[in-house]
């Protein structure tokens, strides 16, 4: 007998497992298709964040940079170690013990919100005759069954974009995945695409021991990044951890021969060059996973980019039908989905209960980023560039970590913290961070710019002394020429 839902969720990752969630939390009687499987073919909730996207990725970094701060920053301390060594087997085996917990906690939280889980690939089928319910019909191995919704949220996220020459076999050609599994550290490692992935990755793997190229096809690095911090952060990365970076290329050829990859490429002079690896880490964006949601079938609006069309709600063109996550646009961020999530779980359950209140849209203008590299990188609004380009007048105030008793404590004195504010109104505008735990302090600039804060309010509010926040305050006072300790 077909089951029969208020709403029903297509994916389990961070937006769709959250939406599930709150949806049920109100009181909603809500089901949660995933197809998702682990390594070892089983099913695993939570996503690519959860099973080879954040999670991982974080656990991989903190190992390695322990292993980083023994090798070359406890001495400095006076703490000298001999016999170092590491086990990357063991280093890779608690990283999957993290991800268990967390996929494996994700199914305790569905069964306490009596949520249905379902697992299997979801897809829409005509609805024709189904009382104003969408139908949908799952599939897992031979197995079929469908379910109906009044109410259905889609969150099917995002995998890595390939590239034409190359097959990703996640031996010696890896995406994400590959690259969050190895069990010894390559000698050579290659990496195309200077994204987020590639540092953390290149990050990662440089510190346990490999030599790193990274070729990234944009003239500058970090684009999307303030460019003052791309700046700060490539000198670091080229000249401390020793990331061989270069831009402005364009891939010819790769290859992969018995137990290396060759990858042949333009430099900026147009003159052919050869990069030879012992494994390559293809990480160039990623695209959105739209195609298998039987979407003609309905009349599901997708753009261009394979991205569902949806308003600020993250409503689509179909009746009842929201998409949220990294299927949509806006960036592809785990709190980003997460945050629609809740937001379209609160306005079906408005709905629901005939309540006609239009629901808050999640601020795209206001979520923070933060690239987990050492130092890390973090921020929020808009960039120096994109105020110049848009012809805003603003006044900026920086402070370096240097200058900083809590940083040079810990001996983390890389970087600084930037805050751009209006220059009519003193309306902060943008926060940039390069700096140790940048990403724990991103979290005060957010609620500043979504509180409309000038520079002055963050100036005058008391911050803890010793502290990396201190950075902050400073950075806030030298908007107005007044940072104190420098
Ligand atoms: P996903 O997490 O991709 O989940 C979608 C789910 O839907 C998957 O389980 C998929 O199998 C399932 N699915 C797809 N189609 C169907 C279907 N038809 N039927 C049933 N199930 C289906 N973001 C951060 O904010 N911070 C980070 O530190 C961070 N680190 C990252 C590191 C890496 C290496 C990667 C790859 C990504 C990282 N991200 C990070 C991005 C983050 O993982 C994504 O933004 C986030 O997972 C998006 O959530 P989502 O719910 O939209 O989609
Ligand atoms: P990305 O968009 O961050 O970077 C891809 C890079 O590859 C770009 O610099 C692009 O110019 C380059 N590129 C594209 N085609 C190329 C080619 N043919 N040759 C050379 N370079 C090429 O994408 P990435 O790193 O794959 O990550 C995907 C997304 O996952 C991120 O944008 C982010 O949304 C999310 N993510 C977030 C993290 C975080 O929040 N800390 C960590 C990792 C991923």
């Amino acid at each position: 007998m077909t089951q029969i839902f208020d709403v029903v969720v297509i994916g389990a990752g961070p937006g769709g497992y959250v939406a599930a969630i709150r949806c049920a939390q109100l009181g909603l009687n809500t089901a949660c298709i995933d197809e998702w499987e682990n390594a070892k073919g089983k099913a695993s909730l939570g996503g690519t964040c959860l099973n080879v996207g954040c999670i991982p990725s974080k656990a991989l970094l903190e190992s390695s940079e322990n292993f980083e701060r023994v090798a070359h920053k406890y001495s400095a301390h006076g703490i000298n170690v001999e016999g170092l060594s590491v086990d990357i087997p063991v280093m890779i085996s608690r990283k999957e013990k993290i991800v268990t917990a967390f996929t494996s906690g994700i199914s305790m939280l569905f069964k306490k919100n009596k949520i249905t889980s379902i697992h299997g690939r979801g897809k829409f089928i005509n609805n024709k005759n189904s009382g104003g319910n969408w139908k949908l019909n799952i599939q897992s191995g031979d197995k079929e069954e469908t379910v109906e919704a009044k109410y259905v949220i889609i969150a099917t996220g995002s995998t890595p974009r390939k590239l034409p020459s190359i097959a990703i076999d996640n031996k010696r050609v890896l995406d994400n995945e590959g690259a969050l599994a190895l069990d010894e550290a390559p000698k050579r490692l290659g990496i195309i695409g200077a994204g987020v992935i590639g540092l953390e990755m290149a990050s990662v793997w440089r510190r346990l021991g490999s030599e790193v190229t990274i070729l990234e096809a944009m003239p500058e690095f970090l684009s999307v990044v303030d460019e003052q911090v791309a700046k700060e952060a490539k000198k670091i990365f080229t000249r401390e951890l020793g990331l061989e970076i270069q831009t402005g290329i364009n891939i010819t050829e790769i290859k992969t021969a018995k137990n290396k990859v060759i990858v042949k490429y333009l430099d900026t002079q147009h003159k052919e060059q050869k990069l030879e690896v012992d494994k390559l880490i293809v990480s160039v964006g990623r695209v959105p996973n739209s195609t298998q949601l039987g979407a003609d079938s309905v009349g599901l609006q997708i753009d261009d980019g394979g991205r569902i069309q949806v308003d600020t709600y993250c409503r689509t063109n179909l009746l009842n039908v929201y998409a949220v996550g990294d299927v949509v646009r806006g960036p592809m961020l785990a709190h980003k989905a997460s945050e629609e999530g809740v937001a379209v779980a609160e306005e079906i359950a408005a709905k629901i209960s005939g309540q006609v209140k239009e629901m808050p849209a999640v601020n795209l203008d206001t979520i923070p980023w933060v690239i987990y590299t050492s130092p890390e990188i973090a921020w929020v609004g808009k960039t120096e560039q994109e105020l110049k380009a848009s012809g805003v007048q603003y006044k900026a105030g920086q402070f370096p970590f240097m200058a900083n008793g809590r940083a040079r404590a810990l001996g983390e004195t890389s970087g600084f913290i930037k805050v751009l504010a209006d220059t009519h109104t003193d309306r902060i505008l943008g926060v940039h961070m390069i700096g140790p735990y940048v990403s724990e302090m991103i979290s005060e600039a957010v609620v500043a710019i979504e509180f409309a804060a000038s520079s002055e309010d963050i100036a005058r509010i008391v911050h803890a002394h010793p502290s990396l926040s201190e950075v902050l305050h400073e950075a806030a006072l030298g908007v107005d020429k007044r940072a104190l300790h420098i």
